[in-house]
């Protein structure tokens, strides 16, 4: 997929999301370059986001919100969201999906557990028959993290510590570590959760499974908003 499609892709879905939103209502904002762009778009209807409380997946998306002088609010302050706003590293038929890449996938299922509505961005590139060809994040606590990999390296074909841009360990908004783990085709990613939720060390996963309530993605370079698998197209 081209780059500039893509980002005709996400531009359409953000404005498409823009539309589920209502005044006053607490928001959940997801984390990556689909959010950015999300972002950009709603700094452009101030009537809308200046009413909006919201709570933040990231420091970087807390960053460009208020950037873009949106009302950043207290996570603590706020224990029901009305809604949420995400992108995807990938979603199969089934509605589950890889999310982490942009490494803010513990503070990302904390938010949507919250939310009443909890709707996912995935331009085409994010549609996918079976999870996995995107290495699957795994957050670990930074205490004793190679041993809790060590740990979890039978589950995968392989899991890497993840690197930033200049070789240094990336550290999560929790200060957690992430290793990114290729999944092994025979392997059930619902079988993965519970296998890696009984490992100490592993805080939680980028499987996110049963979370969407809307998916926006694109056919045709035209926004389609499935709601349950009986939709899926891809
Ligand atoms: C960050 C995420 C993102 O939602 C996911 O990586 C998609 O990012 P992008 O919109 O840049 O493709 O899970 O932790």
């Amino acid at each position: 997929m081209y780059q500039r499609d893509q980002d005709k892709q996400k531009s359409l879905l953000a404005k498409a999301a823009i539309e589920y939103l209502e005044k006053d209502m607490v928001l959940g904002l997801g984390t990556g370059s689909t959010i950015d762009v999300f972002i950009s778009e709603l700094s452009k209807v101030e009537s809308l986001f200046s009413s909006l409380k919201i709570v933040a997946t990231s420091k970087a998306s807390a960053k460009k919100a208020r950037d873009n002088r949106m009302n950043v609010v207290d996570p603590d302050k706020y224990l029901e969201l009305d809604i949420c706003i995400d992108g995807a590293d990938e979603v199969d038929r089934n509605l589950s999906m890889i999310k982490g890449g942009g490494g803010a996938l513990l503070w990302e299922k904390i938010v949507a557990y919250r939310a009443g509505k909890r709707i996912y961005l995935a331009d085409e590139s994010k549609q996918v028959t079976q999870l996995g060809a995107f290495p699957l994040p795994v957050e670990i606590i930074d205490y004793g993290h190679e041993w809790s990999a060590a740990a979890i390296g039978p589950l995968f074909k392989s899991v890497r510590l993840r690197k930033g841009a200049t070789g240094n360990i990336f550290k999560t908004d929790s200060n957690n570590v992430i290793y990114d783990c290729l999944i092994k085709n025979e392997e059930k990613t619902a079988d993965l959760s519970s296998k890696l939720s009984a490992v100490p060390g592993v805080v939680t996963s980028g499987l996110f499974d049963q979370f969407i309530d809307i998916l926006l993605t694109c056919r045709n370079g035209a926004v389609k908003e499935i709601s349950s698998k009986e939709n899926v197209f891809w």
